[in-house]
């Protein structure tokens, strides 16, 4: 079945806008996508017909949306290859992980190691500094290659009987490379460490099977995959998320609570304090329903396609550096134009209307290691065309000239 983005595109709203007088051309869907009209109404129908709190009540509303809440649980769950009650609904991505570091924490002595990667989004840094901060654990940079892979070798290298806890990007938002991670898990798992991928790029792309990975925890974000802000999911074996502490303390995460002691509730609930992002979530589930519909492999395939066009328009131009040029990369087209400001590029392009993102991609440890401080980033997705790829190149000849 072919994939027709122009069919596509009629379901997004806001694709039909003009900026600065011309059409837009979304190119920045890697921060953040654009939600079909399925996920808009989704939210706008809960809010309008059956929206009250989850869990509590015993009226027809409470009922409805509780069913609808973990109706949505199911969707992500079958998304990914799990078990509803592997699924915890977080914030997103961020929290996600800060959830599991600080749970993993009490488990960890001066001098235990993480293993990361130098291409993690800040995302996958900053909560495990914070355990090195507090706990004296060694964090480690699994190095990446020129090309934008990451180094394997090294990874097996810096995998020691220390190592605790493996935690990777299974794509990179800034490289677009997509790791070997059902191996790398592996060789973590064989090390005696656990395991945790971050998703965000990669399930919005391929289909993921978190049994086939066999990995402990796996994240990612609702508003990354055409969903809602505010929702994001962690997948977690069971047996990992019954070993894991509550992360926050609220209603709902109880089982029972006397003036003297607690006891928690199994999990997910556990995790999910307070009242949860219902709305987000049963957008989260629409959008879920609505990428199940579509033929994943075409939409990948035409994914690729507007990337290799791009670099092939690209081919000539000397005074353009591409980071990331791993085999078999998604398309992310991360760059950098002779004699200009990644900043200045973003700016120009958005003057033809052209939507690119500019900065360290919440990766400085990355740019670092390419010496550079920002780049311009397009990334691309299942609702752009090639006629928007094509006005993305033209503008891009023109922001050189510029500068030239
Ligand atoms: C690879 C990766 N990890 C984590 C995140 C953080 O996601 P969020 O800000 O939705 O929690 C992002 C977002 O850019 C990302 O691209």
């Amino acid at each position: 079945m072919a994939f027709d983005a122009d069919a596509i595109r009629a379901e997004f709203p806001i694709l039909a806008r003009r900026v600065n007088g011309k059409p837009l051309v979304y190119l920045d869907s890697a921060a953040s996508a654009q939600k079909p009209r399925a996920v808009i109404e989704a939210m706008v129908h809960a809010m309008e017909h059956s929206y009250a709190n989850v869990h509590r009540g015993l009226h027809t509303l409470a009922n409805e949306t509780t069913e609808a809440y973990e109706s949505a649980r199911k969707k992500v769950a079958t998304f990914i290859g799990a078990q509803p009650t592997e699924i915890v609904f977080t914030k997103g991505a961020t929290e996600a992980i800060n959830l599991v570091a600080s749970g993993l924490a009490a488990g960890l002595r001066p001098g235990d190691e993480i293993l990361l990667s130098e291409m993690e989004h800040h995302a996958n840094i900053v909560p495990w500094h914070f355990l090195r901060e507090r706990l004296g654990v060694v964090l480690k940079f699994t190095p990446v290659t020129d090309d934008g892979r990451l180094d394997v070798e090294a990874f097996k290298a810096l995998l020691t009987e220390r190592t605790k806890i493996v935690a990777l990007t299974h794509m990179s938002n800034v490289l677009g490379t997509v790791n070997p991670v059902a191996k790398l898990v592996g060789l973590a798992h064989d090390a005696g460490a656990l395991a945790l991928l971050d998703g965000c790029q990669a399930i919005v792309h391929e289909p993921v099977d978190v049994k086939a990975l066999d990995v402990d925890f796996y994240v990612f974000s609702g508003h990354k995959l055409y969903g809602p802000t505010g929702i994001g999911a962690l997948y977690g074996k069971a047996e990992r998320l019954a070993a894991l502490p509550p992360y926050q303390g609220g209603g709902e995460m109880i089982e029972t609570v006397t003036l003297e002691a607690i006891t928690y509730a199994e999990p997910p609930r556990r995790f999910e304090a307070g009242t949860p992002p219902i709305l987000e979530a049963i957008g989260l589930g629409a959008a879920i329903d609505w990428l199940a519909g579509l033929d994943r492999a075409a939409v990948a395939q035409h994914e690729h396609a507007l990337y290799d066009h791009v670099r092939q328009r690209l081919a000539g131009a000397n005074w353009l550096r591409v980071l990331g040029e791993a085999p078999g990369k998604g398309a992310i087209l991360s760059f950098l134009v002779d004699g200009a400001h990644a900043h200045d590029v973003a700016q120009i392009l958005d003057g033809y209307g052209i939507a690119v993102r500019a900065g360290a991609h919440c990766a400085e440890p990355l740019m670092r290691r390419f010496g550079v401080t920002s780049s311009a980033r397009a990334s691309f997705a299942l609702y752009n065309t090639r006629e928007e790829a094509d006005a993305f190149v033209d503008a891009l000849y023109k922001t050189q000239a510029f500068f030239a």
